[in-house]
């Protein structure tokens, strides 16, 4: 089962307690300091759509980009739901094709980048996110930090039980090549009160921000700024989330 198949339909259950809203706020805020006049937007790894479609009722002028079916699956029948028009493409990022230039605003939240495991498979992603932009526009991005994959969520097991859903979560970290193996398995109920039990396998890279910064820089970014867990701080030592702020 590949990742975020099955998963994918009760992904929105299971991130009930983020708050999109901030989420956006900040992103905004963001584009603000920068002074970043953005209409258009390109989203990496939108998933089900939880930044894509408030974006999109915003006004702005969005694409949304997955590799699983299933996740667009969902985000699309959201944006049918609310009467929101929005492109959704299913498509591997590794090997990004969108031959739309010009862009105002590239974005990639809540762990995209994590799931790109090589060096060269993220260097691709930025070469193509540069040329894409416009001289003055915009790429935003965040990552779970490496301190959160080796010491929060590295080796440990997690499970909880809610109305629905009952899920175990064990993790593996992997120091040779800093990816964390997450078996996941769930029990979803039925209408009928029955469970239905599958698994997910998930691996995501452990970036150091430097090396992200490095990367970013080769393929000729030259204004890189990183804020720690939704603040305008640099992050720090036990910074779970990282924000990246890019121009050219
Ligand atoms: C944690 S979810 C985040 C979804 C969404 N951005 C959000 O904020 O809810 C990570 C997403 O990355 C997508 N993803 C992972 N690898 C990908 C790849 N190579 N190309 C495109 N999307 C990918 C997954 O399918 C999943 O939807």
């Amino acid at each position: 089962m590949h990742q975020y198949s099955e998963f994918a339909y009760i992904y929105d259950e299971l991130m009930n307690e983020v708050d999109y809203i901030a989420w956006i706020e900040y992103l905004e805020q963001i584009m603000a300091i920068e002074n970043a006049s953005v209409k258009n937007i390109l989203e990496l790894a939108c998933g089900t759509g939880n930044i894509t479609l408030p974006l999109a009722i915003k006004g702005y002028d969005i694409v949304g980009m997955d590799i699983s079916e299933e996740m667009l699956n969902v985000a699309v029948k959201k944006s049918k739901e609310i009467g929101v028009d929005i492109v959704y493409l299913e498509q591997d990022i590794r090997n990004l094709e969108f031959e739309v230039d010009g862009l105002d605003c590239v974005l990639c939240c809540c762990d995209g980048f994590n799931y790109i495991l090589k060096d060269k498979h993220l260097k691709n992603i930025f070469t193509k996110v540069y040329y894409q932009m416009k001289e003055e526009g915009i790429f935003i991005f965040d990552i779970s930090s490496y301190y959160k994959l080796t010491k929060i969520l590295g080796d440990n097991t997690y499970g909880e039980e809610k109305e629905n859903i009952t899920y175990m979560w064990q993790n593996f970290f992997n120091y040779e090549n800093n990816t964390l193996d997450m078996d996941l398995v769930f029990f979803v109920k039925d209408e009928n009160g029955k469970y239905d039990k599958f698994n997910e396998y998930h691996t995501q890279r452990a970036y150091k921000e430097n090396e992200i910064a490095n990367i970013l820089r080769e393929v000729g970014f030259s204004k890189i700024k990183t804020y720690g867990d939704f603040s305008f701080e640099k992050p720090k030592e036990d910074t779970e989330r990282i924000t990246f702020v890019c121009k050219k």
